[in-house]
């Protein structure tokens, strides 16, 4: 969370600062400020509220040219979303400007020991600590590089910084430990970034850098080092997202387009995934096959979203490869002193890699000398990083907040983990494997045909516009769909909305159905005659009592017709499979819904993309 930007170059610095914001502002809309370096004195303007509140402000009062600048778009942790406590944040004598994501942990005693000093501060932040620190050193005669190094080496916690000293406009520091930083190299200038989306504009060709490292750029390019001063190279790479991909392409909302893509993410975290001889690969194994053939049991972190992919993997893995898996929320993981050691496998889902609790729990992971695996968005982010083998998922870059194509491209990569295993530990055969494969590739189609209901999905919301409660019912593969059709509805219509396992209702969920109780039924395939029945008995349940059913059933099964008020219908795919359609119509649902209540669907109220803090 919080999105950062810095910038040195020949270009306007604002402009180039701004639209930076205005791509990472999914990462935190608390606040946004902004510093620039004219005539060798900071211009500093900062905003509670949206970016467009700061933009505003400095339309109507000018900040002078400048080519060297940094900015901020903030999800408050230390401190109010107020002017004050909104970045950048300066020194004592307004010479070093900082803008920060993550927390200072020991911020508290490095205040009351410069409080002791005389400093006084103007706002709540942890951040504004390490202003004075940086100040203070330069002040003292350090260059800034030098300076960021030093107070980096005192701060606990976690924290990304980019700094300026307005003595040297020629060049912006960063640094990085558990928060994320990327560098752009231009011609002639450079630019950092939470994200490449700050850059794409002006470059493609960026590097990353590692842990507890200190990157200064200027016209030149970047260098980087390590906290103890020690020189360092970062990692050079190569952005291929289309920058057509980071813009809403006249879709009223980023999340409305997302859901559209779709059909397209599914293709391409499929595509390669089959050697020539018809095996199964994945990207980064950094684990060999006999190291997975000793896994005897699989953990699975994650949050959120991403927890719900997790729920559906424990279904597919557990089918087809016979060993047990447990899913685990990953801010509750290291908390309960979990049972690991080298035969098990972790295996942690982040769309964005960056988030602090999947983050804190890998590393505890391997600390007990687990492996880990990581099923991951971001190339370059940390969870990867600090994994023994990757799956990346190819959704591209995911603007809106709420997670639609990354999910189901997490789904793919959890099939295919499943998959591989099954391959590896020879509890497939290498037939069934490619049936599923085939399946599998058939899903991008299976999404565009549900895609369609679109139209039907979208009138469903403006009759239910006026409703307060939701409930999803679903079984097996279709219980964590369920949960995560209710977590859309919260999040993006701020709605009281409930998924629950169908068999479930009669030990308790049942007394909230009421008259016109909404409620989404996701019905199995056919084939589960067992699985389908039941949750045909649990449609009849509520509907007795009164509940508004909206079905969710494959094509050619009208078995359920007479108890539902709404039919959507979805492809027939096989039952694991199925998540990856039935949850299309649920997203729709609560884009539209949040859309008729005049909700902000891209950037909803307390949340923010990238959760870097525990
Ligand atoms: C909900 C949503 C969140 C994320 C969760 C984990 O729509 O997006 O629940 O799934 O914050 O994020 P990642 O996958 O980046 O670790």
């Amino acid at each position: 969370m919080c999105g950062i930007v810095g910038y040195v170059g020949d270009r306007s610095a604002q402009g180039v600062v701004i639209d930076g914001l205005r791509r990472l502002e999914y990462r935190g809309y608390d606040s946004a400020g902004i510093a620039l370096i004219a005539d060798r004195r900071l211009a500093v303007d900062k905003r509670a509220g949206k970016l467009a509140n700061l933009e505003k402000a400095i339309s109507d009062t000018p900040l002078p040219a400048a080519t060297t600048g940094i900015g901020h778009t903030r999800w408050a942790t230390h401190g109010g979303p107020t002017d004050d406590n909104a970045h950048p944040h300066v020194g004592r004598t307004a010479r070093v400007a900082v803008v920060h994501n993550g927390i200072i942990e020991n911020f508290a005693e490095l205040r009351a020991s410069l409080e002791s000093e005389g400093h006084e501060f103007a706002s709540q932040t942890d951040t504004e600590v390490a202003a004075h620190l940086l100040e203070r050193e330069v002040v003292g005669g350090a260059d800034l590089t030098v300076a960021m190094q030093k107070v980096c080496s005192i701060l606990e916690g976690a924290f990304t910084f980019v700094a300026i000293d307005a003595e040297d406009p020629s060049r912006v520091v960063a640094a990085r430990r558990n928060s994320p930083l990327v560098v752009g190299l231009g011609e002639g200038e450079s630019f950092l970034g939470s994200d490449v989306a700050a850059f794409i504009e002006h470059t493609r060709e960026a590097l990353e850098l590692d842990q507890d490292q200190v990157v200064t750029i200027s016209r030149e390019g970047a260098t980087v080092t390590n906290f103890d001063g020690t020189p360092a190279e970062g990692r050079r790479f190569h952005v291929d997202w289309d920058l057509a991909a980071a813009e809403k392409d006249g879709h009223d909302w980023f999340m409305r387009k997302e859901i559209l893509e779709q059909p397209r993410a599914v293709a391409d975290s499929l595509l390669g995934r089959r050697t020539a001889s018809g095996s199964l690969h994945l990207d980064e194994m950094r684990l060999a096959d006999d190291e997975l053939r000793e896994v005897t049991k699989i953990i699975i972190i994650a949050a959120g979203t991403s927890f719900y992919a997790g729920m559906v993997a424990k279904y597919a893995i557990e089918h087809w490869c016979r060993i047990s898996v447990e899913v685990e929320l990953a801010s509750e993981f290291r908390y309960r002193d979990p049972i690991l050691d080298n035969s098990t496998l972790v295996v942690a889902i982040s769309q964005s890699g960056e988030t602090a609790d999947t983050l804190q729990a890998i590393r505890h992971a391997r600390s007990q000398r687990s492996k880990v695996l990581a099923i991951c968005n971001t190339n370059g982010s940390t969870i990867p990083r600090e994994s023994d083998a990757v799956i990346y998922t190819h959704a591209g870059p995911e603007i809106g907040v709420a997670s639609t194509k990354g999910y189901v491209t997490q789904l793919v990569a959890c099939y295919l983990l499943a998959l591989y295993l099954a391959q590896v530990k020879g509890t497939m055969y290498g037939d069934e494997i490619d049936g599923v494969m085939t399946q599998l590739e058939a899903m991008p189609a299976a999404v565009e045909q549900v895609l369609e209901t679109a139209p039907e999905v979208y009138e469903l919301a403006k009759e239910y516009a006026d409703r307060r409660a939701f409930l999803f019912l679903g079984r097996h593969a279709g219980y964590p769909v369920a949960l995560e059709g209710a977590l859309k509805l919260k999040e993006l219509a701020y709605l009281h909305a409930e998924g629950f396992a169908a068999g479930e209702l009669k030990h308790g969920p049942i007394a909230l159905v009421d008259e016109g109780l909404p409620i989404w039924c996701i019905v199995p395939p056919r084939g589960r005659d067992f699985l389908h029945d039941k949750m045909r008995s649990g449609i009849m349940e509520v509907r007795a009592r009164g509940a508004r059913t909206i079905a969710l059933v494959e094509e050619g099964d009208d078995s359920v017709d007479a108890v539902s008020d709404t039919i959507i219908r979805l492809p027939k795919v096989p039952v694991l499979l199925q998540p990856l359609v039935a949850v299309v119509p649920l997203q729709l649902f609560a884009c539209q819904l949040a859309t008729e209540l005049g909700y902000d669907v891209d950037q909803p109220r307390n949340l923010a993309k990238s959760v870097t803090v525990e």
